[in-house]
């Protein structure tokens, strides 16, 4: 099974067009000290012909035109992408579905949610029904990701729900504490090589490590996970927003009740942080808290990035 990392950036990609932070300053300058990266996304695939795109982002284009396993090669018409899976409706994971349409043959999986999204915005339309089968996503139940006609490509998702908040832009701000967050706004998925023990774990939205996201992601051989933010308070403290990263629905890697702390029991072979947001200072190559999250065992994704198991 092959991974690509398509975006390894959070909403907004990495740099923001309008943040003029440490970070995204050190990415535009390109003398090395960070990497620039485009938003949100992943592509899977068993056998290195059907693939699989997990979240679609608003740079969906530039991803594909830069990877030539996602090159149209048969005919006039052609995409080895024959089927997208939904993690949330955030714009970072969803904008991209407008990049695919044109009458190509697709499969959209998502959460019921997700679904109801997309069902209640007209621009989704231009995914020609006649072309684009939207198809559920259960959550706690293993199922196999097959193609427009309805032929498997060799791998299946399990998706689980995962503590997280509804999108932005679907915030209640009179439901509370939650904004009206439901099952299904926010899941992560075990993907897995069809007949066989290959799997990873694919987590870009992620607000707490509860107790049965602990148990489910122990021993694991691979999981990408949600690297949005270093520290919970860095978009307040830097100026940048007021917001923090649990308001957003995101835990961050280091603290008392973070990912690093959370995973350092949990003997999961490959850590790769993914979704990482343009004010994380693990994105400068040389700075402390990059150590600091190497030293803990982890990786951060880097667009073009590709892993095999
Ligand atoms: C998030 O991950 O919190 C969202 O992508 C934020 C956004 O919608 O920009
Ligand atoms: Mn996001
Ligand atoms: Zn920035």
């Amino acid at each position: 099974m092959r991974i690509l990392v398509l975006g390894s950036a959070a909403g907004g990609g990495f740099p923001q067009w309008n943040c003029n932070c440490e970070v995204c300053r050190a990415a535009r300058a390109d003398d090395g000290r960070a990497v620039a990266r485009t938003q949100s996304s992943i592509a899977v695939s068993a056998d290195g012909e059907r693939w699989a795109l997990f979240n679609a982002s608003p740079d969906m284009r530039q991803q594909i035109n830069d990877n030539p396993a996602l090159h149209p090669r048969v005919g006039a018409r052609h995409s080895p992408i024959s089927s997208v899976v939904l993690t949330n409706a955030d714009v970072d994971h969803v904008a991209g579905l407008l990049t695919l349409r044109e009458r190509q043959p697709l499969a959209l999986y998502a959460s019921a949610r997700v679904h109801g999204a997309l069902d209640a915005n007209p621009i989704f339309k231009v995914l020609n029904p006649d072309f684009v089968e939207r198809r559920p996503l259960p959550v706690e139940c293993a199922q196999e990701l097959c193609d427009r006609d309805g032929m498997g490509i060799g791998l299946s998702v399990e998706a689980f729900a995962v503590p997280g908040k509804v999108a932005l832009y679907l915030e209640n701000p009179e439901a509370g504490a939650n904004f009206g967050t439901a099952e299904g706004d926010t899941i992560g998925l075990c993907v897995r090589q069809t007949g066989s023990d290959n799997a990873f774990f694919y987590i870009p939205g992620c607000a707490a490590l509860d107790p049965p996201l602990t148990a489910r992601l122990k021993g694991a051989d691979l999981v990408l996970f949600d690297g949005t933010l270093y520290r919970d308070q860095e978009m307040v403290s830097g100026g940048l927003s007021p917001k923090t990263g649990q308001r957003m629905g995101h835990i961050s890697m280091s603290g008392p009740g973070g990912s690093i702390s959370a995973f350092s029991g949990l003997l999961v072979d490959r850590r790769v942080f993914i979704h990482i947001n343009n004010s994380n200072p693990v994105l400068l190559e040389h700075s402390p808290e990059r150590q600091e999250v190497e030293r803990a065992g982890w990786e951060i994704a880097v667009d073009g990035q590709e892993i095999e198991i």
